[in-house]
């Protein structure tokens, strides 16, 4: 508990460009959670270079995710919003964590077995102990809740047995997590393929819609989705590319899909996906205009970075002392 709040933590890569699915998934709802949780939101630099990265490119996307989080209603003085590489307590905890983690639990991970079969020439040590870091950032911060997605909940089970582990040898040291289940977001499916998810790793970016599309990316894109023959706006499963757009208009407008059958009843697939093009360009739109603001205040940004970071910092060592401590490490001389 930090502050009579439970504690959130989560954490975001800034390779790939966010989609309209991670933004109406999952940021749009995390803007209300600050009142009941203490967050931690971490941009996880170091989960990044486990895969080659051209570091201008690494180091511009960390900021503009930084930056993005923040325009997008993410109040940083009441978020904790940093750079994981600003806080060194990450890479002790993952090494003294390592020590308590078995070859085998690693070896089982999906996105351990996926990631090496994509980067054949590059299995390095970091990918296969990717998990023990996600641990120690989760775990560092006493965290209570993590917002994850299916495709990580693997390894929060990791997390959760290692902490366990851990305090079954040396007593209550760490909390134990819960994935968070709150209020889910839309699920929004790829504009090309609709039975499969929007996703910022996609081949095919007209199956996306990034963030900072600019509208006539947004229009094109809406005016190619994949739709089908039936030439009617209903909201069911045998039409999953109108139902898709369904709910992307539903999450834009806080409409509810009968409202929207009934608002397009007798209209056509083309002038639906219009509307829906300009629906997201009405949420993207300012979005943008707050990102490209934000830029343009560097001392400002620079000061959350610093703040934030000291913040995140005057934790983590909470937890590190204590975590040294147990398994032995000689105290410090002050
Ligand atoms: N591995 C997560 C992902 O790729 C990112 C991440 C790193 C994370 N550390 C975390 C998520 C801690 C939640 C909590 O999506």
């Amino acid at each position: 508990m930090i502050n009579d709040k439970k504690v959130l933590f989560s954490g975001m890569q800034a390779t790939g460009n966010l989609t309209l699915g991670n933004y109406l998934g999952a940021l749009k709802n995390w803007i209300t959670l600050s009142d009941e949780y203490e967050c931690f939101y971490s941009v996880v630099d170091m989960h990044s270079i486990t895969v080659r990265q051209d570091p201008q490119i690494l180091r511009k996307r960390a900021r503009a995710l930084l930056t993005l989080y923040i325009a997008a209603g993410l109040d940083p003085e009441k978020n904790c919003i940093y750079y994981q590489s600003h806080v060194s307590g990450h890479a002790e905890l993952s090494w003294i964590l390592n020590c308590y983690t078995y070859m085998g639990e690693l070896n089982r991970m999906t996105q351990f077995k996926d990631k090496s079969a994509k980067h054949a020439d590059n299995i390095n040590a970091g990918l296969f102990t990717y998990p023990v870091l996600m641990a120690s950032d989760i775990l560092l911060f006493q965290a209570d809740v993590v917002p994850v997605g299916i495709d990580q909940m693997q390894h929060l089970e990791l997390t959760r047995d290692i902490a366990q582990r851990f305090n079954s040898i040396y007593g209550d040291v760490f909390t134990v997590p819960e994935a968070y289940i709150g209020k889910v977001g839309a699920k929004i499916m790829s504009l090309q393929d609709p039975t499969k998810k929007m996703s910022k790793s996609d081949e095919n970016p007209n199956g996306s819609i990034y963030l900072l599309d600019d509208p006539d990316t947004i229009m094109r894109k809406c005016k190619r989705a994949v739709t089908d023959s039936e030439a009617q706006i209903l909201y069911r499963d045998e039409q999953p590319g109108v139902k898709n757009l369904i709910d992307i208009y539903c999450a834009c407008t806080n409409k509810t899909a009968d409202e929207v059958v009934r608002e397009f009843a007798g209209k056509g697939y083309g002038d639906f996906k219009t509307a829906v093009g300009e629906v997201i360009v009405s949420v993207l739109k300012p979005l943008q205009d707050e990102v490209a603001r934000l830029e343009k205040d560097k001392v400002y940004i620079d000061s959350i970075i610093k703040n934030n970071a000291e913040k995140a910092n005057y934790y983590a060592t909470k937890t590190l002392c204590k975590v040294q401590r147990k398994v032995g490490f000689p105290d410090r001389i002050r």
